[in-house]
């Protein structure tokens, strides 16, 4: 056949049993589990049976018999595309928000239950002015914030309740313990010290993100504008050190955007900061069970403190945000029609880049260890792209500022005690990583040092 009268591409589609395969074993965990809020009952049965290894397999088999894709997914209702190779990953990450915008339907619908100006949400002309905002305040690219001292004072204190709390727990940490210290210490870097104890304001977004999870829920108006009006009276009183108040100087200065475009950058930051705990908790736990990895985390510490220069540290939490991304599926949507080697992509099509198909497929040889090295002088292990923070125009603008805390809390914490792993749940460094590992039920040992500080 000629090429003038060769029939168009077409974009290759799931077969009916693929289909379900891709529904039942891909898309439905990541909605049980909670989009927004996640939900420890569900996580930890989709823990029980391996849920995203098992979902890095099917889309394997997709890509076996379709070739790298795009695909589409034979489902009525919304056209929804599988991105199976790293580099169209590239691609729709580089053209955000244009021609791939982040702010999807399913995102828009969940996210304004408590920031519908949020930036990562937000559309046309109101994008660029929010991505600044949020760029200038926390200091995106910077990898010791303007704000380091309060910040690290803040960690200093929860690693000292955290090992207090341990050993009041029989010298185990549990996610429970974990996460107390952890939300008083969130409250702190980003509303200030009177913040610390107001858990009235992590509670109600509690509240919002839980009715998030399910999209098309009618509004907590209420709660929302409690939660948003406490967020203001913060901004008002922008505690020096804290990241509202590196936000309010914002507001007074020449960025464009409105008071209320401002407080609404914030429930973004303080939802984000939970992926962060538990990023946190599984870098303990890999830790426990990587006595040589910890050692050189403490060596380090030792000799360089924290920030930019404790490398180790950071690759430590960035491997376990490989292994265990906090968001497992990155989503665009298309506001034009798309070309790619299959075919061409209709306006208004729902993208989905799987991370830990990008992270953990293909076989490579790091995708089930632990391999903290790699994220020195490259990019993580593996081909990837490692995307755990997303890319391109919308890649997550706090990565600086999760990175510069979580990696010294691990430093403080190790410079304090040695860790073991206290089940039930245990990693081992001689056993393939699970694909799923729930933060809630982990338990880490917790022993003194006796050559400690403190
Ligand atoms: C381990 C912790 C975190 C991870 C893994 C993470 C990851 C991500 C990812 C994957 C995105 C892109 C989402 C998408 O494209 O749909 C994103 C966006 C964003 N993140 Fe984070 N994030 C974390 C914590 C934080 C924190 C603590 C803050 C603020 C203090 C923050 C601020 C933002 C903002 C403002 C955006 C929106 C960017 C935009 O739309 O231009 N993130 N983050």
């Amino acid at each position: 056949m000629s090429s003038s009268t060769a029939r168009p591409r077409r974009l290759p589609r799931t077969s009916t049993a693929e289909t379900a395969r891709v529904v039942t074993g891909v898309l439905v965990p990541l909605i049980a589990r909670g989009l927004i809020l996640r939900r420890p009952r569900i996580t930890g049965l989709l823990e029980a049976v391996d849920v995203d290894r098992r979902a890095v397999a099917t889309l394997e088999a997709v890509r076996r018999r379709h070739g790298a894709g795009p695909v589409r997914l034979r489902l009525p209702g919304r056209r929804i595309v599988l991105v199976l190779d790293g580099s169209d990953a590239r691609r729709v990450l580089d053209g955000t928000p244009e021609p791939f915008t982040p702010a999807t339907h399913e995102k828009r619908a969940a996210l304004d239950q408590f920031e519908p100006h949020g930036v990562l949400i937000s559309q046309g002309g109101d994008r660029p002015a929010r991505r600044r905002l949020n760029e200038a305040a926390l200091e995106t690219g910077n990898p010791v914030h303007g704000h380091a001292e309060l910040m690290t004072a803040a960690v200093a204190a929860c690693a000292a309740e955290l090992v207090t709390a341990a050993r009041a727990d029989d010298g185990v940490l549990t996610w429970d313990t974990f996460a107390d210290a952890w939300w008083r210490l969130v409250r702190t870097v980003v509303l200030g010290g009177s913040a610390r104890d107001d858990r009235r304001v992590t509670d109600d977004l509690a509240v919002l993100r839980r009715a998030a999870n399910w999209g098309f829920l009618p509004r907590r108006r209420r709660t929302r504008a409690r939660f948003l009006a406490r967020l203001d009276r913060h901004l008002d009183s922008a505690e020096p050190g804290s990241l509202s108040a590196a936000l309010a100087a914002q507001v007074q200065g020449e960025i464009g955007t409105s008071r209320a475009d401002a407080v609404e950058q914030v429930p973004q930051w303080l939802f984000a900061f939970d992926a962060a705990g538990m990023a946190t908790m599984r870098a303990l736990a890999l830790l426990a069970a990587h006595p040589g990895a910890a050692e050189e985390l403490r060596v380090e510490a030792a000799s360089r403190g924290c920030g930019p220069a404790a490398a180790f540290a950071r690759a430590c939490v960035q491997e376990s945000l490989r292994l265990w991304p906090t968001t497992p599926a990155v989503l665009r949507e298309s506001t034009r029609r798309t070309a790619w080697r299959a075919g061409p992509v209709p306006e208004g099509s729902l993208f989905v880049i799987h991370a830990p198909l990008l992270h953990r497929g293909g076989g490579h040889q790091d995708a089930d260890r632990f391999a903290p090295h790699a994220w020195l002088d490259g990019a993580g292990p593996g081909p990837g792209p490692n995307v755990p923070f997303s890319a391109g125009p919308a890649r997550c603008a706090g990565e600086d500022v999760v990175l510069l805390l979580t990696s010294a809390l691990l430093a403080r914490l190790l410079d304090q005690v040695d860790l073991t792993p206290a089940g039930p749940r245990t990693l081992a460094a001689d056993r393939p990583l699970p694909g799923t590992l729930s933060p809630f039920g982990l338990r880490v040992r917790f022993a003194q040092r006796s050559s400690s500080a403190t």
